[in-house]
């Protein structure tokens, strides 16, 4: 050999050299490294493919996430994990955790998968992305929502019955929906200081005779309501400034309280009778004596 060759051979020799340092480095790993013995993929799980002469994974074993090895795998979700891969494998958006198969941070495992957790009133695309949250769905609006007729408890966990009526069940004041309500004693009421009216479903404030008034369901007076249905002895009066006063056929007694104007005349009527009664009763007596 003459140096000229010497020194082209030693060129090409740390050319070769370089190229085979580069591809084992780019691989940083044992497995898929070119192989021509068994011997070249001594690492767990790792063969030599003569086909293609590179290391691979042994059947019943698959890549390790770092590529450095093979695992073993795993036939259940349950089985005990020490790579993510053996959890991948058999369902997406997972990862082992403290040797368990896990759903990823932000997805949650539902109806034999792990989905992502969209937060209420937030985008989703599956009844699945919402379902964490209890009775929650994905709404027509692509949206987190409570399904018809509920709604969001006060900590965001749950969908709640909504209950439109006074006496409804209830567990948290946001189920009680008709205006001015509030739930007591697992029940929907309206709030101190506002009484239910039935044909309105819902609850207005208490205005007693004098009072500026909105409309004849504020101007209130307990006694009307302890008839069923409540007697309607009040009326916002539009002529006077819309202040509550006594309706037609009722008059304000000396207690300051609405009464039927047929009330004192049939009280004067039963004592008349009475007397009369007492009268005859006693002429008869004297009589008969
Ligand atoms: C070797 O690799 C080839 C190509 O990827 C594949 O078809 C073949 O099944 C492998 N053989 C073994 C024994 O793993
Ligand atoms: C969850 O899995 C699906 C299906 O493999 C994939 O398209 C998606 O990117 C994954 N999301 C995350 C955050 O890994
Ligand atoms: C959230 O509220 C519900 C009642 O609606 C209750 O049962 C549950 O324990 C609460 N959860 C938390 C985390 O406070
Ligand atoms: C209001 O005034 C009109 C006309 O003056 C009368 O017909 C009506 O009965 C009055 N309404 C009340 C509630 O007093």
């Amino acid at each position: 050999m003459n140096p000229a060759n010497v020194r082209m051979c030693v060129v090409l020799g740390a050319i070769m050299l370089a190229i085979g340092l580069t591809n084992g480095d780019k691989i940083g790993s044992l497995l898929y490294r070119r192989c021509k013995h068994e011997q070249d993929c001594l690492f767990e799980g790792g063969i030599c493919n003569y086909t293609i002469s590179q290391c691979t994974c042994l059947k019943n074993y698959l890549p390790s996430s770092n590529l450095k090895s093979c695992v073993q795998k795993i036939e259940s979700l349950e089985v005990a994990c020490t790579d993510k891969n053996q959890c991948l494998t058999l369902l997406a958006n997972t990862t082992c955790d403290n040797r368990k198969c896990v759903c990823v941070p932000g997805y949650y495992f539902a109806d034999k998968a792990c989905w992502k957790m969209a937060g209420y009133a937030e985008a989703c695309t599956k009844n699945q992305e919402c379902s964490h949250i209890e009775g929650s769905i994905c709404t027509d609006n692509m949206i987190c929502g409570c399904a018809a007729d509920t709604v969001l408890n006060t900590n965001g966990t749950k969908c709640l019955t909504a209950a439109k009526m006074l006496q409804d069940e209830c567990i948290e004041s946001v189920q009680c929906t008709f205006e001015f309500s509030t739930c007591v004693d697992k029940k929907c009421q309206c709030k101190e200081d506002f009484h239910y009216e039935r044909e309105m479903t819902r609850c207005f404030l208490n205005k007693a005779i004098g009072d500026k008034c909105a409309n004849n369901y504020e101007c209130y007076q307990i006694e009307d309501y302890k008839n069923d249905p409540p007697i309607k002895s009040m009326t916002c009066d539009s002529n006077d400034s819309n202040t509550c006063m006594c309706a037609d056929n009722y008059v304000l007694s000396t207690e300051g309280k609405c009464v039927s104007e047929n009330a004192g005349s049939s009280l004067s009527r039963t004592i008349m009778v009475s007397l009369s009664i007492l009268v005859c009763a006693t002429v008869l007596t004297y009589i008969l004596s």
